[in-house]
C-alpha cells in the first residue's frame, strides 16, 4: 500500500476508533510540527517528515499498552510494506540506542523483548528518525508545547527512571542539532506553542 497522506490520516483515523484516546491528536501535532521544520531543513521531504510523523504512535491501535505500542506499530507498517514509517515506530522511544533506557513497560513477549533490543541497537538513525523523537517530546494533545514541558507531563505519567535525564539531554542535543540546520528556534515553527505552554 502506497504510503500517503490520504492513507496514513485513514489510518490513524482507523485507529482512533479502536482505541480513543488523546493519543491522536497528539500524533497529528507531531505530524504539523516535523513537516514544519523539515520545511527548513532543506534536504528533507516534508511529506516524509508529516508522514513519520503521523504514524510514530499508530501501534497504539489495539488498545491501551506501554511499549507493546512501539512493536505493535512495527508490524503495521511492515505490513503495508512502510519500512521506515516501521522503523520510527519503534526508533522515537529510542532516542538513547539501548533498549535499557525505555521509560515504559516491556508488555510483549520475550521474543520481541530479544527483537526490539537487537533492532534499537543496530538501526541506522537518520534525520528522520531524530526529527520524530524531537517532535514526540513538542507535542501535547492539545497544540504544541516548551520541551520541559512536555519532559515533566512524561514523566509525572511514566515516573523517574535511571535514564529520565539522559534521554531529556539527548533531545535537547537533538534540538541544538536542528536549530544549527535551520538557523532559528524550532519554536517559531511551531503556532501556539506561547499559548499552549503557559496555559
Ligand atoms: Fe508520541
Amino acid at each position: 500500500m502506497e504510503l500517503n497522506r490520504q492513507n496514513a490520516q485513514a489510518a490513524l483515523q482507523m485507529a482512533s476508533e479502536t482505541n480513543p484516546g488523546p493519543w491522536t491528536e497528539h500524533s497529528r501535532y507531531v505530524a504539523q510540527a516535523c513537516e514544519n521544520i523539515a520545511a527548513r531543513c532543506g534536504h528533507l521531504s516534508t511529506e516524509k517528515a508529516y508522514l513519520y510523523g503521523l504514524l510514530h504512535d499508530i501501534g497504539r491501535y489495539p488498545g491501551v499498552s506501554s511499549e507493546k505500542h512501539l512493536i505493535d506499530g512495527y508490524r503495521y507498517c511492515m505490513e503495508r510494506g512502510w519500512e521506515k514509517a516501521a522503523q520510527i515506530c519503534i526508533s522515537h522511544a529510542f532516542m538513547i540506542q539501548d533498549v535499557s533506557t525505555s521509560i515504559g513497560t516491556f508488555d510483549v513477549s520475550e521474543e520481541d523483548y530479544q527483537f526490539m533490543k537487537g533492532f534499537v541497537a543496530n538501526a541506522v538513525y537518520d534525520d528522520y528518525d531524530r526529527l520524530v523523537q524531537l517532535c514526540d517530546s513538542l507535542a501535547l494533545p492539545t497544540g504544541f508545547c516548551l520541551l520541559e514541558k512536555r519532559f515533566v507531563d512524561v514523566t509525572l505519567r511514566y515516573g523517574v527512571h535511571p535514564s529520565t535525564v539522559d534521554r531529556w539531554k539527548k533531545i535537547l542535543e537533538i534540538k541544538d542539532l536542528f536549530e544549527k540546520q535551520i538557523g532559528c528556534s524550532i519554536y517559531s515553527l511551531l503556532p501556539g506553542v506561547v499559548e499552549n505552554s503557559f496555559c
